[in-house]
């Protein structure tokens, strides 16, 4: 046993004996050391340990570096497991990884004798035969080489913000210890954040998303025997069977837990994290695409999420951007905003007056009022007669930063989070206070009448300016040539001043915000700005020469395009109905006859089958649902936003499916990593049907859980030849073939195997009667997806023919 007083010049001797591990082994012995760019690599050559920087490092000075686990075999850092959190080292060849003379995985920098991090356990048996093993999970494990069945620590026990198969989040009973990811501090610093997932430590079994280790804000409900009764849509292993998951919830009287696992040899990675925004999400890698895709996401509302948005800023969930500063504020870290952490929140651009009480001579705070909003946490209700002595209260006390009047008085001090607008039917809003120069027109009631003059003299003086332009300019915008057929490539300036500097918004879709826009001749265009997108000049021309090239009645037309240096618009023609999501689901839900729904679902069919069948390029869509349908003013839908899976390449997936809405329509073969074909639109499709006819989303139905999930239903009615039931008599009677047919073909759309998917070209021919089909099966995926199962091996069965 060493004594404290030599050890650090035999540690100096002990380091200068270690050799480095040969190259590329997996295990670290008691006489080797790691540092610099060393590495361990587990046997199958997956995964990787060693030194490393967070790829995302916020600030600056790029130089904190931490012990990680990572993916071997995928080109984007993805890190799964980090020794030193909140401790990096500042020198990675000076660092060493070690197994430390007290038998412990420990972690030195700069030669120092205490360690940055360490196993901390107690070890009892002669450290000189630990060693520390990276195995094929993923997992660190550290034990003797004479008793290699007895595992002294492993990485699996210790998570930072990931949940790789085969691990458990567990809560052992007899201890009381419970697992938990946290999620990482920012993206670019892997120390403890301020959410995390765990099992209820009330001892329901159920998992829980909590802010601050406090404020729970997402619970899974208790565990049902094959499902968590408040996930409908269930678990990854549910969802999506052909990838080979196994799943297993155990509680027993030792402990409970959930654990995964994925049938290896398919070489699918996966994983569930927590992210810095405070989302569990599982994701897998898809090769196509190069890229994780999120498969499961939960809460479902990301507003949900406590201060996801940080203080003084607010959250709207339809927006591309769910985050935005009140008024009067910015963004406290503006390189953390801009990578999708918001949870700093903003800080305040003039700081309030405050405390001139009353006094007429120097300007007070004033307020402004924001509408339809869910109030912020922690309100105070407080006396006040009215609406007015209410701001007055609130206006007395310094910490009084808001207030909200509907009958009685509430007001916030100090802090504002989880003001959420735009909440369409609500009836609050909320007063919040600003420094007075903050706030336009303020002063006294003189000021207001000059500035009211004032301001109508400019707008009359802007009115005769334009009508002066307007009728001058009956020529084409300047700059508008018509390059690329009959594409026109416009300028930025000149779209600027059709949209009236982007002022209009029509609506956030998965790729960028839509403005409305009016050409010269007063032609209504849609003006679409794409967002994270990263291709050069040449290939944006090329892309959208393709695209414009594509004339059918059933697909939105391109008009033009513009693209300035990162900046890459593009211009549709302009649909006045709005998407089908609206008329189908929205509160303004128009009840739709029969015919036309049909004609929907067949014009749909026939756009899709133009892309794939007939353009001399084939085009594959990717994100076919209810939102990307345009109708015109005689309900003829229109397919939008094709060509931009490919316009947006390896972003593609990563926009598609966090966006909400999207996994619904989302084929397996996207999460498997296997090839997309037309195949994978066929399924999206498919989904369609079915709430066209009950205009409920599917996912969304009162019945989804357990075993009625719409779709599931429909196709198992079908083969009970039961399927009239569905619908009222009167109706069947009236339109019955047509219903069957578009319910016969929508299960064969959603089939597993994209083999027994029909093309969209016979979806077509089937849905105009040309087509006879024979009853499909009950789709295996979907059904599992309803109805859950404990414990099952999905991979080994063939799809059902
Ligand atoms: C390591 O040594 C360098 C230079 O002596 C020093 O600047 C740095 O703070 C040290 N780092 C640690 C973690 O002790
Ligand atoms: C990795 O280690 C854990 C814990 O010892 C073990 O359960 C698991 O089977 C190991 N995995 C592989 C692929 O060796
Ligand atoms: C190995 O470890 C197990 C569990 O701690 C113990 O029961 C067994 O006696 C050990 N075997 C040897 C050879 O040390
Ligand atoms: C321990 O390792 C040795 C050699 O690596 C192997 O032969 C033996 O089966 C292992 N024992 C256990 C219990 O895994
Ligand atoms: C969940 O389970 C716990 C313990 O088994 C029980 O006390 C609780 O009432 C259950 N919650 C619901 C909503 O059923
Ligand atoms: C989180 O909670 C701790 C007390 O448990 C508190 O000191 C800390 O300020 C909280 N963090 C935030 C960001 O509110
Ligand atoms: C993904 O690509 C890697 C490397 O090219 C390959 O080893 C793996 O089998 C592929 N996985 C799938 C599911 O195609
Ligand atoms: C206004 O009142 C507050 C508290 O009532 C006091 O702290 C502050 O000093 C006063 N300010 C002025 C300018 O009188
Ligand atoms: C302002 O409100 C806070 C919180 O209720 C209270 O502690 C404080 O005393 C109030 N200040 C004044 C001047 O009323």
């Amino acid at each position: 046993m060493a004594t404290s007083l030599p050890s650090c010049a035999l540690y100096l001797l002990l380091l200068l004996s270690l050799q480095h591990p040969s190259q590329a082994s997996d295990t670290l012995t008691a006489n080797q050391k790691l540092s610099g760019n060393q590495k361990l690599i587990s046997q199958d050559g997956n995964f990787a340990l060693g030194f490393f920087q967070p790829a995302a490092l916020v600030g600056g000075s790029n130089d904190k570096w931490y012990i990680g686990i990572w993916y071997n075999k995928i080109p984007t850092q993805t890190i799964v497991w980090v020794a030193n959190r909140g401790k990096p080292v500042y020198d990675p060849v000076l660092s060493n990884l070690i197994i430390s003379d007290d038998g412990n995985l420990a972690l030195l920098a700069n030669h120092s004798k205490s360690p940055m991090w360490s196993t901390n356990i107690r070890n009892h048996i002669a450290t000189s035969s630990t060693m520390a093993v990276l195995n094929n999970s993923g997992n660190l494990v550290v034990k003797h080489d004479s008793n290699n069945s007895t595992v002294l620590w492993q990485s699996f026990d210790d998570f930072t913000d990931t949940w790789l198969p085969g691990n458990k989040l567990s809560r052992n009973k007899k201890t009381g210890v419970i697992k938990r990811l946290v999620s990482w501090k920012d993206r670019g610093d892997p120390a403890l954040g301020l959410f995390s997932i765990q099992l209820d430590s009330n001892g329901s079994p159920q998992y829980i998303l909590q802010w601050n280790n406090s404020i729970v804000y997402w619970e899974s409900g208790n565990w049902s025997g094959n499902a968590y009764t408040g996930v409908p849509e269930s678990s990854p292993s549910n969802s999506y069977p052909n990838s080979g998951y196994t799943f297993q919830f155990v509680d027993n009287d030792v402990e409970t837990y959930f654990t995964y696992t994925v049938k290896n040899d398919a070489q699918t990675f996966t994983r569930g994290i927590v992210d810095v925004s405070g989302l569990f999400q599982t994701l897998v890698w898809t090769n196509v695409t190069q890229a994780w895709t999120p498969f499961f996401t939960q809460p479902k509302a990301k507003c949900i999420v406590y201060g996801v948005c940080g203080e003084n800023s607010k959250c709207s969930e339809n927006a591309a951007s769910s985050c935005s500063c009140l008024k009067g504020f910015t963004e406290k870290y503006p390189e953390n905003w801009k990578l999708g952490d918001h949870t700093a929140g903003c800080r305040r651009n003039v700081p309030l007056k405050c405390g001139n009480n009353g006094s007429m001579k120097t300007k007070q705070d004033r307020f402004y009022v924001i509408n339809s909003v869910k109030l912020p946490d922690d309100a105070r209700s407080i006396d006040a007669a009215d609406v007015r002595a209410c701001e007055l209260t609130c206006l007395n006390n310094c910490s009084c930063i808001a207030y909200s009047y509907d009958g009685s008085c509430w007001v916030w001090y100090n802090h504002l989070m989880n003001l959420q607008d735009n909440i369409g039917g609500s009836m609050y809003s909320i007063s919040i206070r600003l420094g007075a120069s903050e706030l336009p027109n303020s002063g006294t009631k003189k000021w207001r009448t000059t500035a009211i003059i004032i301001s109508g003299l400019i707008v009359l003086s802007f009115g005769v300016t334009i009508l002066y332009f307007s009728h001058k300019r009956r020529r084409p915008i300047s700059g508008i040539n018509h390059g690329d057929g009959s594409l026109i490539s416009f300028k930025y300036r000149d779209l600027q001043f059709i949209t009236r500097n982007f002022s209009e918004r029509l609506g956030a879709g998965s790729f960028g915000s839509v403005f409305k826009g009016v050409l010269p001749n007063a032609t209504i265009v849609a003006v679409k700005k794409l967002e994270g997108f990263h291709q050069g000049d040449k290939q944006f021309r090329a892309e959208v020469s393709t695209i414009g090239n594509i004339h059918h009645m059933n697909l939105i037309r391109l008009l033009g395009f513009c693209s300035k240096g990162p900046m890459r618009l593009l211009v549709y023609e302009y649909m006045p109905s709005g998407s089908l999501d609206k008329h189908l689901f929205g509160s303004s839900s128009t009840t739709l006859s029969w015919k036309i729904r049909y004609q929907i679902a067949a014009g749909i069919a026939k756009g899709l089958a133009y892309l794939h069948e007939e353009c001399r390029d084939c085009i594959i869509h990717c994100d076919i649902k209810p939102e990307n349908i345009l109708l015109d003013d005689s309900f003829v839908p229109k397919v939008a936003d094709f060509g931009l899976a490919k316009l947006l390449g390896r972003n593609f997936s990563r926009v598609l499916t966090s966006m909400r809405g999207t996994v619904g329509y989302l084929a397996p073969e996207w999460i498997s990593g296997e090839a997309i074909t037309t195949k994978a639109d066929v399924f999206s499709y498919g989904m369609m049907p079915f709430e066209i006819i009950s205009g409920k989303r599917n996912l969304e139905h009162t019945e989804t859980s357990m075993g009625t999930f719409f779709p599931v239903l429909v196709a198992k009615k079908l083969l009970e030849g039961q399927v009239q039931t569905l619908f009222g008599s009167e109706i069947f009677n009236a339109v019955g073939v047509e219903l069957e047919r578009a319910c016969k073909v929508a299960c064969w759309c959603v089939q597993d195997s994209e083999s027994s998917r029909p093309t969209m070209g016979e979806v077509v021919k089937i849905l105009e009667g040309l087509l006879d089909v024979e009853m499909p099966p009950v789709p295996r995926y979907l059904e599992v997806l309803a109805e859950g199962s404990k414990n099952v091996k999905f991979f080994s069965d063939e799809p059902a023919k």
